[in-house]
């Protein structure tokens, strides 16, 4: 078995050696677009967000939700999918609530994250009706009660709660550990601190907790971990305070397949055994089951997306390395760049070929770390006008992407059903200049 056949089973390939997505020809795409392009395979994305619904209602009832963390694929159209599946939503700033209501999301679903929510912000998200703000520390708390009391409301509110575990994920994306910019630590007894606060102003209304640990996880015991240190934390305030929380959101952070070397997870399964944890701990403790919100990002969009570039550039530096240039980069996916990770590159026109050859995928920024990939596997005809296509790339792509060295961002086309559209469209060299003055 290849490797992007055991990836996500939305790649096939053609007798002829063309990768096709979500049952669509890659050539005929990038014809008809242009590359680069981010590919997103609705379909895809409406079926992950089922697992996750139909698995959250099998476990809690109606006592299970998910929402999607929108940082990981931002624009209009991801939200009215959400909408449409019934999924609730992560936002971390203006910019991903304007883009919500723009998009007709109805905004009492929304959880407002973020760990340092300025006056602004938190007004605007009062203005625009978010459902939930999830508190990262006092200043942020006593300024929400105070621009609550200016605005007459009472916004509901969760305490993000750091439980002090550590994830073995990238360090850059580990968030459950003590000293962790996000959160009110446990373990110093700032958790306790910041309940003891909420509790005694009268503009908020304490709803619950919320923790999330790190991102790419693997290991369903981090889950377990985080769920019996939420629940005892839950049972200690009721003890001491006599204050039952109704809601206990324990974040995102499943992992994804980049490699084939990435184990896949079995979702349901997972989520079925986060729920067994649950029950027998809320019982054990007395505890009547609270609201149990998970936050998944990458789980629901990154094996939905797919980018496609053209190689312009094969440059072999005999005894040392090659380079195949591409028309993307690290202003598409700053992913390599930023945390060395890695994704699985293919030459999408020729799949069928034998890969002979190893060479890193470079894109075209004047930096020697615009990288995408190195030591790829690819056929070493490989040659100008060929496609690559980067797998895996649903998630944190688009919504990291910049316009570094002035490079224009590609369009975001959607796959469903057999048809595509344009969910977001290609930025033009005006839209670069747009802003100047
Ligand atoms: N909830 C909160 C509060 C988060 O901070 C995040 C991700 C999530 C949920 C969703 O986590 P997920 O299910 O996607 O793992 N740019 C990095 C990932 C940063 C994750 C930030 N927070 C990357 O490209 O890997």
């Amino acid at each position: 078995m290849k490797n992007y056949e055991m990836i996500c089973d939305n790649l096939q390939v053609t007798k002829d050696g063309i990768l096709c997505f979500a049952g669509q020809r890659t050539d005929i795409l990038a014809k008809q677009y242009g590359t680069p392009l981010y590919l997103m395979d609705e379909d895809r994305i409406r079926r992950c967000c089922r697992i996750y619904s139909t698995a959250m209602k099998q476990t809690f009832g109606d006592k299970g939700r998910t929402l999607y963390a929108s940082k990981a694929a931002c624009f209009k159209r991801m939200y009215s999918i959400m909408q449409e599946e019934d999924i609730f939503i992560d936002v971390v700033s203006c910019g991903e609530i304007h883009t919500a209501v723009r998009a007709g999301y109805k905004m009492q679903n929304a959880y407002f994250h973020s760990n340092n929510k300025t006056d602004d912000d938190i007004r605007f998200a009062l203005q625009n009706k978010v459902g939930h703000f999830v508190v990262d520390n006092e200043e942020e708390l006593t300024a929400i009660d105070r621009i609550a009391k200016e605005v007459s409301a009472k916004p509901k509110i969760l305490l993000r709660i750091t439980p002090g575990i550590d994830t073995h994920t990238y360090e850059a994306i580990a968030t459950g550990q003590v000293d962790s910019k996000f959160g009110s630590a446990l373990e110093t007894g700032q958790a306790e601190h910041i309940t003891a606060l909420a509790l005694s102003l009268s503009h908020i209304s304490l709803c619950g907790f919320h923790c999330h640990i790190g991102s790419q996880l693997f290991d369903s015991n981090v889950f377990f971990r985080a769920a019996d240190c939420m629940l005892r934390f839950i049972a200690d305030i009721r003890d001491r305070y006599g204050y039952v929380a109704e809601q206990l959101d324990l974040g995102g952070g499943y992992g994804v397949r980049y490699t084939n070397e990435d184990p896949a997870i079995d979702l349901a399964d997972n989520i079925r055994q986060v729920g067994q944890v649950i029950h027998r701990l809320t019982k054990e403790l007395s505890l009547p089951m609270p609201m149990i919100l998970l936050e998944p990002g990458r789980s629901l969009v990154a094996d939905a997306g797919l980018t496609l570039y053209t190689v312009g550039t094969v440059k072999r530096i005999p005894g040392y390395k090659n380079y195949v240039s591409v028309d993307g980069g690290m202003t598409d996916n700053p992913r390599f760049a930023l945390y060395r990770a890695v994704h699985t590159f293919v030459a999408a026109n020729r799949m069928n070929e034998e890969c002979n050859m190893t060479a890193d995928v470079v894109g075209r920024c004047c930096e020697s770390g615009d990288i995408l990939g190195q030591k790829v596997s690819l056929p070493e005809t490989v040659c100008r006008g060929d496609l690559i296509a980067g797998l895996t790339t649903g998630a944190y792509t688009y919504s990291m992407a910049s316009n570094y060295n002035r490079i224009p961002r590609p369009a975001v086309v959607m796959l469903s059903g057999g048809q595509t559209y344009v969910a977001v469209r290609r930025e033009s060299l005006d839209d670069l200049i747009r802003l100047d003055e």
